[in-house]
């Protein structure tokens, strides 16, 4: 017996006249001829309640997708009983059982659902179509595919035994339920973050983020037709605060599985601090949090190929990666060359919604990422220390885009080289090129986070130091490429100081923290 070998799935082109365009305009189409109507999904039930969030396209706010039923802290409560009940018989059937659920899964979205659930990420989050057939199909496919190797690899994994003695250790879920509390700017770590801890035979309570409503309730729906029992998953859309309040003093609460802000990440470990003598075990605590993601160049890098990873680490999906490249170190002997491409490529990049295929920006999540990311803008404009290379304007009358933008400073401590802005904001900093291995000192110190990075350099002497030098301010390191666009099987993602517990999505490490191993020694 073996799982398949997962390979990661491919990219779909979106060529004119392919059959994915095809589909994809249709399912884009549907999805704006009415509006729809998204319960909580809680045992084998599907809550409406009276109190209605809109759902509303980021680039066209205007206009409605539908409603989703909000719930309150009772909806919470309920949840968890629902997952403590669904628990003895999920967590009783074999590994191999649950994996096919999830196989199954993966090949749903690969199919019949790639369309329908990359017309949600477009419409909902404003991903233009490459952003979404890269997250929402391949991403959360691969992880889906991955994880179930990993799990054969984590339940096949046994100690040794000798004659007369027979030792093995029962890899158990966890004593309770875990919370999954998802973000806005990946469909695919939404639908990891609950699935990975049921696959390892947990039941969970998952609060996805607002703004990523109109994709989870694809992800739910792809799981019950794979065939996911009632209450292992339960999906409910409650204000965080007040469902903390409820999840975070439960006897029962046996782990949390994060992604989101820093500062949220911090007020949730120390509510669990405080909670502590409640539980029944030690909950886990794995986030992956902020970034503040550096590209530091040499002299000797390839100027071209730097400006395309400063244009597409810092803009894909508009910067909303917490891997996105945000400020960037460049030898001012190579400057004016890189200076010009950069250019040159930010006057080609268009932006605009969902309707055109080519459009390489989108708007951002929301009205206070808007103000946020403009705010910033304007000190930047109004600062001594800056000069606005590119872009610079923004408009929210009918979506809230902010055009590709890019800062020269002249400071290197300026603020958007150390806080995350989390948009289409890049900072660059020109240093001299013999002051190079200071340089990455300014890096490893500027910044609290460590989460993505990337050297560019052809000279190995270079590369050498960059990699020792920052060995602790990232936790994905790219070299001679952009620090976003991880692929699940390819490079473990995740990062340590404040960006988060580094326990690598998409991999064995993970899937580790989801159990309680029991070891059993018989003699004979
Ligand atoms: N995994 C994504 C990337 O690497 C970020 O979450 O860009």
């Amino acid at each position: 017996f073996k799982v398949p070998t997962p390979v990661n799935e491919p990219v779909l082109s979106y060529g004119k006249g392919s059959s994915e365009k095809i589909a994809l305009k249709k399912a884009i189409a549907e999805a704006c001829s009415k509006q729809i109507d998204i319960p909580m999904y809680i045992g084998s039930e599907q809550i409406h309640t009276d109190n209605k969030i809109k759902l509303s396209p980021p680039h066209d706010h205007q206009h409605v997708l539908g409603y989703a039923s909000e719930g309150d802290t009772s909806h919470v409560e309920k949840a968890i009983q629902a997952a403590l009940a669904a628990r003895p018989a999920w967590s009783a059937l074999s590994w191999e059982q649950r994996a096919s659920i999830f196989l199954k899964a993966a090949d749903l979205l690969a199919g019949p659902y790639r369309a329908k659930i990359n017309a949600a990420t477009m419409l909902g989050q404003s991903k233009n179509a490459y952003q979404a057939e890269i997250d929402s199909a391949c991403e959360l496919i691969d992880f889906l595919r991955f994880n179930v190797a990993f799990m054969e690899q984590v339940y096949t994994n046994q100690p040794e035994s000798v004659r007369g003695l027979w030792n093995r250790v029962e890899y158990r879920p966890l004593e309770g339920f875990v919370y999954a509390l998802t973000p806005f700017n990946f469909t695919a770590i939404a639908g990891n973050l609950p699935s990975c801890v049921a696959m390892m035979g947990n039941v969970t309570v998952w609060k996805p983020a607002y703004t990523q409503i109109y994709s989870a309730n694809v992800i739910m729906e792809v799981f019950r037709e794979a065939g996911l029992p009632d209450g292992v998953i339960n999906l409910i859309y409650v204000d965080g605060p007040a469902a903390g309040d409820v999840i975070f003093k439960h006897a029962d609460f046996a782990g949390i599985h994060f992604t989101g802000s820093t500062k949220v990440f911090q007020t949730i470990w120390k509510t669990i601090g405080e909670n502590i003598h409640l539980y029944k075990s030690y909950p886990r605590i794995v986030g992956e949090t902020g970034g503040k993601d550096f590209v530091m160049a040499h002299e000797s890098a390839d100027a071209k190929a730097l400006a395309t990873g400063l244009v597409r680490g810092a803009f894909e999906y508009q910067g909303q990666k917490c891997s996105a490249a945000s400020r960037a170190y460049i030898p001012s002997n190579i400057w004016e060359e890189v200076k010009g491409y950069v250019v040159a490529d930010l006057k080609e990049i268009k932006m605009g919604g969902t309707e055109d295929f080519s459009n390489f920006v989108n708007a951002v999540i929301d009205e206070r990422a808007f103000d946020k990311i403009a705010t910033y803008i304007d000190n930047a404009k109004a600062s001594d220390n800056v000069t606005v290379l590119a872009g610079g304007n923004y408009d929210k009358s009918k979506g809230y885009f902010i055009e590709p933008t890019v800062l020269l400073t002249s400071d290197p401590n300026y603020i958007t080289m150390c806080e995350e802005i989390f948009g289409p904001v890049l900072t660059i900093y020109v240093y001299e090129a013999a002051d190079y291995e200071q340089t990455l000192e300014l890096v490893n110190a500027t910044s609290p986070y460590a989460l993505t990075g990337a050297i560019f350099a052809k000279d190995r002497y270079a590369i050498d130091l960059a990699t020792k030098k920052l060995v602790d301010a990232a936790g994905n390191f790219y070299i001679n490429d952009k620090p976003t666009g991880a692929v699940v099987g390819q490079q473990p993602f995740g990062g340590g100081r404040a960006s988060g517990t580094n326990d690598k999505a998409g991999s064995i490490l993970n899937l580790f923290r989801w159990i309680q191993p029991r070891t059993i020694k018989e003699t004979f």
